[in-house]
């Protein structure tokens, strides 16, 4: 059975819902599943947004099919070059002989470097700013490299004001029915993945993503259609503004992240100690993981929203526990900056896990040590209380002092 909907005269999303796969990009876990998205212009020049993944490919013919009710399409445009949504180029080509590929140069070499089929009679090659009438709507072509791949682009239609956005805007997650954010619940059902999404696949280039919003300003965008997640139809600056914030590194929240590593429970014991403090000291907001427990993508994303950073864990073989120097290098890449932060280390005979971490947050931009490293050698000791108070009360005075962000 066909499922698509239409979402502007003649314009129709003609995406599909993967809730099996266990992880985005073989990595990122997806409770939720994820969404694919495709849409279809029927106009003089039948044109096609995207496609979609392997894994839903069948819904996504089924949807193409019954709507070109005979036709064939004309332009497939490529804004984006990942498996994820090209693996259905191939067998489009085999579906109509006569189809053309919109892309930039970027483009076509990935196709030419992922596949092995003939592209070359059939590229339409498009540069910064090119226009593509296809009849009643005219596609412009801004190029968005680095959100998150090189040859990314974004289509704006200028006669419905829609914005295909690639994977920018885009959340983890299965659609639930709905197709628009407004029909959702959205800081309820979406919100955190997006979250998760965003920091995780495209957290690294903020500043990328911020010259694409520099190139769409003064654009009137009525909606955004994504390539993964709901389509924003209504209150689009609610979700810019969340896009922004993020690539510009700056927290949502006031708040704390307790992320610790322990193989016998003696950090973890001080990790909760420090989180027992702040919540008497009236801090109120709090997430405490055990990094050895979580996936570092929940980790990261709650390091991005939230404004404080409190990091514990073992030493290992002279260094650092590797979860946590894993999960350390890995926000590191993401460019995470900006968070004020405290430390704590253990250590049964030559600590060194303390001044790691400190090592690791000092590579990272503006990362603000708001308490001396606290070092515990095997279990934390009563005598300690007062030293790690001082660490837990300097962290709550921060979070409680600063600024309404
Ligand atoms: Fe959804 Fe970058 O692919």
């Amino acid at each position: 059975m066909h499922i698509s909907r239409e979402i502007a005269p003649q314009i129709f999303w003609v995406g599909g819902n993967d809730r099996r796969l266990a992880l985005f990009e073989n990595m990122f876990p997806l409770p939720n599943g994820v969404c694919y998205n495709s849409y279809l212009i029927i106009d003089d020049k039948v044109t096609l947004m995207d496609t979609v993944d392997s894994a839903i490919t069948r819904q996504f013919i089924e949807n193409l099919l019954h709507l070109l009710n005979g036709r064939a399409v004309d332009y497939l445009v490529i804004n984006h070059m990942e498996p994820d949504h090209c693996a259905y180029i191939e067998d489009l080509i085999r579906h109509f002989p006569g189809i053309k590929l919109v892309g930039n140069a970027k483009t076509f070499n990935m196709i030419r470097q992922f596949y092995d089929f003939d592209i070359e009679t059939r590229l339409h090659e498009v540069k910064e700013g090119d226009t593509l009438c296809i009849g009643r709507h005219t596609l412009r072509f801004i190029f968005a490299p680095m959100v998150h791949w090189p040859e990314v682009m974004v289509s704006y239609e200028q006669s419905t004001g829609i914005l295909f956005a690639a994977d920018a805007f885009g959340t983890f997650g299965a659609l639930s029915g709905g197709l628009y954010a407004d029909e959702y619940d959205f800081e309820g059902h979406f919100l955190d993945e997006a979250r998760r999404y965003y920091t995780n696949i495209v957290g690294r280039y903020g500043a990328q993503v911020q010259l694409l919003f520099k190139k769409l300003s003064g654009t009137d965008i009525k909606m955004i259609c994504p390539l993964h997640g709901p389509v924003w139809r209504k209150d689009i600056g609610y979700f810019i503004e969340k896009y922004d914030r993020w690539s510009r590194y700056e927290p949502e929240k006031k708040g704390v992240v307790i992320a610790y590593a322990s193989m016998y429970g003696n950090t973890a014991n001080a990790a909760d100690a420090v989180a027992g403090r702040l919540a008497e000291k009236g801090v109120q907001d709090m997430r405490v993981y055990d990094i050895s427990k979580t996936h570092p993508s929940y980790i990261i994303s709650d390091a991005f929203k939230y404004s404080h950073l409190v990091l514990a864990a073992p030493t290992y073989n002279a260094g650092l526990y590797f979860g946590m120097e894993s999960l350390l290098r890995e926000m590191a890449v993401l460019n995470l900056r900006g968070r004020k932060t405290a430390i704590i280390g253990n250590g049964s005979w030559a600590p060194a896990a303390h001044t790691e971490m400190e090592k690791l947050l000092g590579g990272m931009k503006q990362m603000e040590l708001i308490a001396p490293p606290f070092v515990i050698k095997s279990t934390l000791k009563p005598s300690q209380t007062d030293e790690l108070y001082a660490l837990a009360d300097a962290v709550a005075a921060s979070v409680l002092d600063q600024a309404v962000l």
